[in-house]
Order: structure tokens, then C-alpha cells, then sequence
């Protein structure tokens, strides 16, 4: 199993990183498995399953509570995740918090920033393409305080234009919440723009990183958001842990999100205080196989590089555009100028889910219904479509298979 492509192949080559990942040697129905669903959750490659099996297996303990030899370790692992995290988004490490998956991590800042900072009449503005996991926390919140979801329109496209959402700005904006890339459609948003007319009036910024993280290299102090979030199992790394960054003015500045452990200072029945941020916002014992495990993922995707990967997809996403816009009675959707990664379409006559089912049957994995989108599907006018999202082990070869499993599909259900 090729652990990292040679010297030669200093350019990123999906067809040798495959390699990396124990699960294409699997078959699905019988089938050679053609996974394009990295935008659900993305597989993992040898040494994430590794560091997660030795996490457990070598030194595993609690951390931050053991004076013994293997907790000491295994905290110095989890921390030095913590430190791969940051260095990989240009953040500090204090401003690096752990959460269960990217849809807590928002939660936890509507909940705690939301709480403090917003009044009735205050509006949170987001864009009609988010997914739920970037209104429902700002509907809930909005509930509890009296604050305004405030929603952006996308184009005809599926282009989310920065002058659109900059014109709904204005002093009663507390928080401009966006994506950074749509996970139903692949755009990729304005976001430097929108995040500096929100510094202009003082709105703070929440980027939602879940799909961008993974096809190229994120910056955040060049961003210039005040959040930024993303889920690890994303980003080739395990389920069970996400990622919130926050400037540490404002995470030091914001309650906790839930109390427990490992985030107090010092407890009596009278009253509680609470440590810095990151550790107030990590109540309880996290994840931490999953946490060291992330941190193997990150130096995995930093030895290829993630801007020879962002070039290679970008190669497999122009094949498979080129590909589809060919298929007689395909209706593609989104078709903003700055996309990536993921292709919306629905069949002729034909229902999302059963064309997903045929593909089954052929080893091809694609997602098929709301996406998580419904007001996104509802704008587009239709209930739900097929999606195929690339990740850095797909190839043409993939694309040729799905383009055969859709006219298989096509004729089967015309
Ligand atoms: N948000 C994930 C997706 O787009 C689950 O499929």
C-alpha cells in the first residue's frame, strides 16, 4: 500500500493515493466500489485507521487528569492534534476548540456567542443555500432571544453574489453566517468580501468549512472570520470530533457551552468559574482516539499537499462537468462560476432515488434526495436530486462508470 506518493510524483495522482485507503479494495455489490459521496463523509486512508487503532491500543488514558506515564502521553498526543488542527488553518492553538462533529460546533457558537450578543430586532444573516446545520441553530436562537433569521437570495445559478448579501446588511446585523463552499451544489461563496463588509459594521463571521476544508488549503487569519468550523470525518478523518475556531478575544469572552469537567477552574455549590477557552468549551472526556486521529489525517493530506490536491480535483471536476453536460436529459444544477467538487443533477423523468438505487447495483455510491437543503431544493424547484462529490482518491475512471450507470439508469426507468 503506497503510504505517500514517491519524489516522482510530486504532483498529487488520485489513481496512487487510492492506494492509501484499505476501503478500495472492497467491492460493493459485487462491483470494484466507485465512491462519489466524499461530500456525506469522506473514507479514510491506512494511517488514520491506524493512529485510531494505536490510539487505543499503545498508551490509551483520560487526559489532563492522570499523573501517570500513559495519560501524560496520550495527552500530549491529543494536544499536539490540537496544534496540527491549528497550524493547518493558521490559527492558534487556543483558539482550536473540539466538538463532537461541524453541525455542534455552530451550535455551540448561536448557543454561547448568540445568548450574550443578541437582543430582539437583531438580525443573523445567512444565504438560501445553507444547509440545515447553518439555520436551524440560528432559528433556535433567534426563538429564545427575539433576533431575525435574515436569508440572502442565491441566483438562478446557485451563485451566491457578495453585493446580494452585503445589501441586507446593516447595523441591527449581529452575525453574517455562511457557507464557505455549498455542499449541494459546490459553489464556492464570496467569502472575502462578505466577511469584510461585515467587519464594517461591526457583524461578527461564521464561515461553515464542512465541504471547503477539504479541497484546499484554508487560511483563516487571511480570512479574516471571526469562526470557522468543519467536521473531521470530512476532511479523512474519523467521525465523532469537529472543529470550531474562534478568535480567542471571543471565545474568552463567551459563557460555556455545557458544564462539566475539564472546564472549570474551581467548583463549589456557591458558584463556578471557568477556564480560558479552548478547555471552558470541552466539558466532559472528548474524543480523543478520534482528536489523535484527526491530527494523522491532517499530516496526511499535508505530505501531498493541499494545493496538489485541490489541482488534481479540479481536473476530475472538469471531467466529470464536461461529462454530464453530454448526457441527453440530464438538468444539472448550480452553475455558479466558482464551484468545485460536487455535481447536483436530476435524471429526465426519472426519481432521484431510484436512479441512486440502479447506480447501487453498478458499485457506485452518489447521495440522492434533500442534501440537507430543503429550503436550497425548494428555490430550485424540486424535491430532491442525485449528487456525486469527488474526493482526492477519484479519477476519470470513476466518472466514466457513473456516466455508464446513469445511461444504464436512463434507459432502465425512461
Ligand atoms: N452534510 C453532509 C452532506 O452534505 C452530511 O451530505
Amino acid at each position: 500500500m503506497a503510504l505517500f506518493a514517491t519524489k516522482e510524483e510530486s504532483i498529487f495522482n488520485g489513481a496512487t493515493a487510492r492506494r492509501d485507503f484499505p476501503i478500495f479494495t472492497q467491492k460493493m455489490n459485487d462491483k470494484p466500489l466507485v465512491f462519489l459521496d466524499t461530500a456525506a463523509s469522506a473514507q479514510k486512508p491506512k494511517v488514520v485507521i491506524d493512529a485510531l487503532q494505536n490510539a487505543l491500543n499503545d498508551n490509551y488514558a483520560n487526559i489532563h487528569r492522570g499523573l501517570y506515564q500513559f495519560s501524560q502521553k496520550t495527552t500530549t498526543q491529543f494536544e499536539n492534534a490540537r496544534g496540527k488542527v491549528a497550524r493547518f488553518i493558521n490559527a492558534l492553538e487556543n483558539e482550536i476548540v473540539f466538538t463532537r462533529n461541524g453541525t455542534e460546533a455552530i451550535n455551540l457558537v448561536a448557543a454561547c456567542w448568540g445568548r450574550t450578543r443578541l437582543n430582539p430586532g437583531d438580525e443573523i444573516l445567512i444565504t438560501a443555500l445553507e444547509h440545515h446545520a447553518n439555520i436551524v441553530p440560528w432559528q433556535l436562537i433567534a426563538q429564545r432571544t427575539g433576533a431575525k433569521l435574515i436569508v440572502a437570495p442565491i441566483t438562478n445559478e446557485g451563485d451566491v453574489k457578495a453585493a446580494d448579501v452585503i445589501a441586507l446588511m446593516n447595523e441591527k446585523t449581529q452575525i453574517v453566517a455562511i457557507s464557505h463552499m455549498s455542499n449541494a451544489l459546490g459553489t464556492m461563496l464570496p467569502v472575502t468580501e462578505i466577511i469584510q463588509a461585515a467587519k464594517k459594521i461591526n457583524a461578527a463571521t461564521l464561515l461553515d468549512g464542512c465541504q471547503a476544508i477539504m479541497h484546499e488549503s484554508v487560511d483563516v487569519m487571511a480570512l479574516g472570520c471571526d469562526f470557522y468550523v468543519f467536521s473531521g470525518h470530512k476532511l479523512y478523518g474519523p467521525t465523532g470530533v469537529g472543529v470550531l475556531y474562534g478568535r480567542e478575544q471571543l471565545l474568552n469572552a463567551m459563557p460555556p457551552y455545557q458544564g462539566g469537567g475539564d472546564m472549570i477552574e474551581t467548583v463549589s455549590f456557591d458558584e463556578t468559574t471557568y477556564k480560558m477557552a479552548p478547555a471552558r468549551f470541552e466539558a466532559g472526556t472528548p474524543a480523543i482516539a478520534e482528536v489523535i486521529a484527526l491530527g494523522a489525517a491532517i499530516d496526511y493530506l499535508n505530505a501531498y499537499g493541499m494545493n496538489n490536491i485541490a489541482a488534481y480535483e479540479e481536473g476530475v471536476y472538469h471531467y466529470a462537468l464536461e461529462e454530464l453536460n453530454k448526457i441527453d436529459g440530464l438538468t444539472l444544477y448550480g452553475r455558479a462560476e466558482n464551484k468545485a467538487a460536487i455535481l447536483c443533477f436530476n435524471l429526465r423523468g426519472a426519481h432521484p432515488s431510484d436512479v441512486a438505487t440502479i447506480l447501487d447495483k453498478e458499485g457506485i455510491a452518489v447521495r440522492a434526495g434533500h442534501h440537507c437543503c430543503m429550503p436550497l431544493m425548494k428555490r430550485l424547484g424540486v424535491t430532491g436530486t442525485l449528487r456525486a462529490s469527488i474526493g482526492l482518491y477519484n479519477t476519470r475512471d470513476d466518472i466514466d462508470a457513473l456516466v455508464a450507470g446513469l445511461g444504464k439508469a436512463g434507459k432502465m426507468l425512461a
